[in-house]
């Protein structure tokens, strides 16, 4: 542990994208890694195999992250198989089809507030639970990925997913400020495009290049991001969110 704070990281949404190359980027810098996953066992158990081949411990645990209970039995199996969490990224996340907030409809706006805000809100919550010094813990960082969405507005595709991670971004300004002498630094991460199953068909092929460095980035360039603000290295950090989106 060369910092001394490495220890256990979770990850919600590791299987895939940028919670997978995350969890790897997490393993590689000395984390022990717990791999949530809701449905893609297979991918979790490739990445829980990508984590041990780099000398830690690491488990997949199925849990939709929009169920408080399920949120509850993900941080208690982790922290009974691997230890105490020191870490969470907060990644799980989906989008919505490409449409105009005039055709929205309720469902469709609960189930993405509910997958992209609510559930942060109770997975920060579990983890502050946890680490709070003010409650016997460790401390630790918790690392919400929102989106450069939440600046940019989406319009035209999904001003709902962007105004889902609007509200990740307040979350991380208000938790931070509200556990800083808790031993819990709450940090965010802004990607812009980045290569991934979540886009639809076509999406990246269209727009991938529309970025000022020219190019969509990649899962691993977020995860360093990510593995930097989890470490020592930002020790002074804290409230703040990185934009990971070649300028865009
Ligand atoms: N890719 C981008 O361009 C981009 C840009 C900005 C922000 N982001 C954000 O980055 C995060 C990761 O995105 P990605 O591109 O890596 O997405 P992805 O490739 O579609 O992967 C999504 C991950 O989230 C998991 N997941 C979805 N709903 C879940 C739930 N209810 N409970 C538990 N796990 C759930 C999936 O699990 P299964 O594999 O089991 O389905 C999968 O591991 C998201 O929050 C996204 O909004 C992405």
């Amino acid at each position: 542990m060369a910092d001394g704070r490495r220890g256990v990281a979770l990850v919600t949404g590791g299987s895939r994208g940028i919670g997978a190359a995350a969890s790897v980027a997490l393993a590689a810098d000395g984390w022990d890694v717990g791999v949530n996953y809701r449905t893609r066992a297979d991918d979790a158990a490739q990445v829980v195999k990508a984590c041990e081949q780099l000398g830690r411990r690491a488990i997949a645990v199925q849990a939709d992250v929009v169920e408080a209970d399920q949120i509850e039995r993900l941080f208690d199996t982790v922290t009974a198989e691997l230890g105490p969490i020191g870490a969470v990224i907060n990644n799980a996340g989906i989008v919505t089809p490409a449409a105009r907030v005039a055709e929205y409809d309720a469902a469709r706006l609960e189930q993405v507030f509910r997958v992209n805000s609510v559930s942060a809100f109770l997975v920060a919550g579990a983890a502050v639970r946890r680490m709070s010094t003010a409650s016997g813990g460790a401390g630790g960082v918790i690392v919400n990925i929102s989106s450069r969405a939440a600046v940019l507005g989406s319009a035209g595709e999904y001003v709902d997913y962007a105004a889902s991670k609007a509200a990740v971004d307040a979350l991380t300004i208000g938790l931070a400020n509200e556990v800083a002498t808790e031993g819990i630094r709450v940090l965010g991460v802004r990607p812009g495009l980045i290569e991934t199953e979540i886009h639809a068909p076509g999406r990246l092929e269209r727009i991938g290049a529309t970025p000022p460095l020219g190019r969509p980035g990649r899962a691993e360039e977020v995860a360093e991001v990510i593995a930097f603000l989890v470490s020592d290295r930002s020790s002074y950090m804290t409230g703040s969110s990185v934009d990971v989106a070649g300028g865009r």
